[in-house]
């Protein structure tokens, strides 16, 4: 038996599966009864309206007489800059409540919203340089709409400071969302390469929270199934983007995606993405870790081969564990992403090895202080981030 204290947490009320979105009413029913008559709404451009959740949702306020400041300025991989303006826009109104409808960025944005509209002396940038500790936030529903961060019920939220090339991480109690809602039948409209690259997001929040140092019984659990769900329905869900099944299964495994990483974090290939999509913010999250996911398994798999063997099963059958695995088992999941149709390497999205040191900087000084990277199973220091890095610019050799 190991004597390691581990964290079992799932900290927001999560509505799940087909029709979810009918208990949005009963939850502004009692925000209402609570005495909420104003929220701020946080979304992208167009998915909260193009997934059909805005026709349920502008009616029902209306009907309950709730007041709403609607921000839609919400990209992928969000700045600080963003969030700011957000907040100017929505506060004046008062919101005592936010609704964050849409992916991972949309949700992330409205944890925040929710943290600096309960500290109005504060900016973003403030927050994600971690110059204050919040404590509190004002309450978040979550109305999700991908298959790919967890976001909807864990505790983070990232953002990029462009200045520094840092996408970086919060983790707070605070932001928890109080209610979630997963309602697969949102997550149609998402687009081949949106299915593609939510799904291996999940994919990687699973394989990474098993193998970091706060890893647990718990989270290699929950890294198995999802690990099975998606090898088993996301070549489903690109056959046929309409199969309802698949998006259900996809869903249910980006929620335990997302329970794994609010018990035992990420380590390295996390942190590695943020810094590429922070360089290119043009780079889709679930892309950039696709394609650092082979390296990082060939990393970390002499010391962890006994669970990547284990929880990579459905991809790679043949695995026993052994160090000397450690290229076939890259390789085989490298095959595997590829035969999705998720052929990129980082040649492909436009970086060279001339990159290579300053990918390295920027990633170290986004780490000072604390970060994930010290969670990984095997030591980090400067060569192997460029190891890394090299191994991704083509396909494993
Ligand atoms: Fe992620």
């Amino acid at each position: 038996m190991e004597s390691k204290v581990v964290e079992l947490r799932c900290g927001s009320v999560n509505y799940f599966g087909i029709g979810a979105i009918e208990h949005l009413p009963e939850i502004m029913e009692r925000y209402k009864k609570m005495g909420i008559s104003r929220v701020a709404i946080i979304t992208g451009r167009s998915s909260y309206r193009k997934s059909g959740v805005w026709e349920k949702i502008k009616p029902l306020l209306e009907a309950l007489n709730i007041e709403y400041a609607h921000y839609d300025g919400i990209k992928a991989n969000p700045t600080v800059e963003q969030l700011d303006d957000a907040v100017k826009m929505v506060k004046e109104i008062q919101p005592q409540a936010v609704v964050g409808i849409g992916g991972g960025s949309p949700l992330d944005s409205s944890k925040a919203v929710a943290v600096l509209l309960r500290h109005p002396d504060r900016t973003a940038r403030d927050l994600y340089r971690k110059r204050f500790t919040p404590l509190e936030a004002l309450p978040v529903v979550a109305v999700n709409l991908t298959h790919g961060t967890g976001s909807e019920v864990d505790r983070y939220a990232v953002a990029t400071i462009p200045e520094d090339k840092d996408k970086s991480g919060i983790g707070f109690d605070c932001i928890y969302p109080q209610y979630a809602i997963d309602d697969p039948t949102f997550t149609l409209t998402l687009s081949l390469r949106k299915v593609l690259y939510t799904s291996l997001d999940t994919l990687n929040h699973a394989i990474e929270a098993a193998t970091t140092t706060l890893a647990s019984a718990y989270t290699v659990m929950l890294a198995r199934e999802v690990v099975e769900l998606v090898a088993r329905w996301l070549p489903v869900a690109v056959d046929d983007l309409s199969n309802l099944e698949a998006r259900y299964w996809l869903l249910y495994a980006s929620v335990l995606g997302g329970i794994a990483i609010d018990c035992a974090v990420v380590h390295l290939t996390h942190p590695m993405e943020h810094t590429l999509s922070a360089v290119r913010p043009e780079l889709a999250h679930g892309l950039g870790l696709s394609i650092l996911l082979p390296s990082v398994i060939k990393t970390i798999y002499p010391a962890k081969g006994d669970v990547l063997s284990q929880i990579l099963k459905p991809i790679v059958p043949k695995l026993k564990g052994t160090p000397k695995e450690a290229k076939d088992a890259a390789k085989a999941v490298e095959e595997w992403i590829f035969s999705l149709g998720v052929k990129e390497k980082l040649h492909d999205v436009g970086f060279s090895e001339e990159d290579i040191p300053e990918l390295v900087k920027y990633l170290k000084k986004a780490q000072e202080g604390g970060g994930s990277l010290s969670l990984s199973p095997v030591p980090v220091d400067d060569e192997l981030l460029r190891q890394i890095y090299y191994e991704s610019l083509s396909p494993i050799k």
